[in-house]
């Protein structure tokens, strides 16, 4: 029996559909009633990562966690301290107390104990209860989303008309992935003997500036995207502080990463930017 915590999100809902299509005994973690969304053959259990007690129930019978949840998108009471930082250590606990063998946790890459991030803290924090659990671990750290950030900076933006909204000159390379990646890399990190008590750092298989990332999208629509940059620093209207606050990291550094090896051991073969618009993109948009 797999767990899976944050099945009712973006990723772990890919993760929980694949894993159940493939015939593995499913149960998912959920505080709301999931009215059968998740099939007849998935088991639900009830239960939040504040709640300990819920924990250990959701645990009886497991043989591998998996866990994508995290506290970025929600609000009120579930918040990095709460969530990220306790709540993971609960259910690594409760995973512990249950004598799960195996347990996945997706982070984030940067992620360390030290970050000045809070978010990449309480990650790191986690990364290291989890190796010091005694459980078989894999953390995965995967770059920026594809799907989330890039789309909604440059994806948005560009596919209504409007112009795209850079922080900086936006010419740092980044290796960003889709999340059907991660969610694949993820899948194949269950069996494989490769992935045990290691860390797994994800990116897509090419890497590419947000300028770079416009003439994808120019290419795809068949005209200009008009581009303003913001110096690093200043306000940025209209766009949410947290994004403001990622793309002024992202402009401190680059991180492109080699992925053939990695591609090789997991058989995962990683998708372009180009792929993922081809895929996902509006039939009428596409070149
Ligand atoms: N965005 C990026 O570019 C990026 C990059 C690297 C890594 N990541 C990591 O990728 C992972 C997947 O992200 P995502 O976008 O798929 O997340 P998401 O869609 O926001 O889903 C969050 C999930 O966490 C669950 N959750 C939150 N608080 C909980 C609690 N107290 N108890 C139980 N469950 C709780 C939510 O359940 P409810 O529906 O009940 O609220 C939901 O299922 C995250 O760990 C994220 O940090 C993201």
């Amino acid at each position: 029996m797999i767990l899976i915590a944050g099945a009712t999100g973006k990723l772990g809902g890919l993760i929980a559909q694949q894993l159940s299509r493939q015939g593995e005994p499913v149960r998912v973690l959920v505080r709301a009633d999931p009215a059968g969304s998740f099939g007849p053959t998935v088991e639900v259990a009830f239960g939040d990562l504040k709640d300990p007690s819920s924990l250990r129930e959701a645990c009886k019978g497991v043989d591998a966690v998996i866990t994508t949840a995290n506290s970025t998108a929600r609000g009120g009471a579930d918040t990095i301290e709460s969530v990220d930082l306790i709540g993971n250590r609960n259910l690594v606990d409760a995973a512990v107390s249950e004598r799960v063998r195996r347990f996945i946790f997706i982070s984030s890459l940067g992620a360390h104990p030290t970050s000045t991030m809070p978010l990449l803290r309480a990650k790191g924090e986690t990364e290291k209860h989890l190796a010091e659990s005694g459980m078989v671990w894999t953390s995965i750290q995967p770059n920026v989303y594809i799907d989330l950030l890039l789309m909604g900076v440059v994806g948005g933006p560009a596919l209504s008309g409007a112009p795209v909204t850079l922080v900086g000159s936006g010419e740092r390379k980044h290796s960003f992935v889709t999340m059907s990646d991660v969610a694949a890399y993820t899948l194949a990190a269950l069996h494989s003997p490769a992935a045990e008590n290691q860390t797994l750092r994800l990116g897509g298989p090419e890497p590419l500036s947000w300028r770079d990332v416009v003439a994808v999208f120019e290419q795809f629509l068949r005209h200009a995207v008009e581009v303003r940059t913001v110096p690093i620093g200043e306000p940025v209207p209209g766009m949410p502080d947290f994004i403001v606050q990622l793309l002024t990291a992202l402009e401190t550094y680059d991180s492109p990463m080699d992925m053939a090896g990695m591609a090789e051991t997991y058989g995962v073969k990683g998708t372009s930017l180009r792929e993922f618009l081809s895929s996902t993109l509006p039939v009428q948009h596409v070149a």
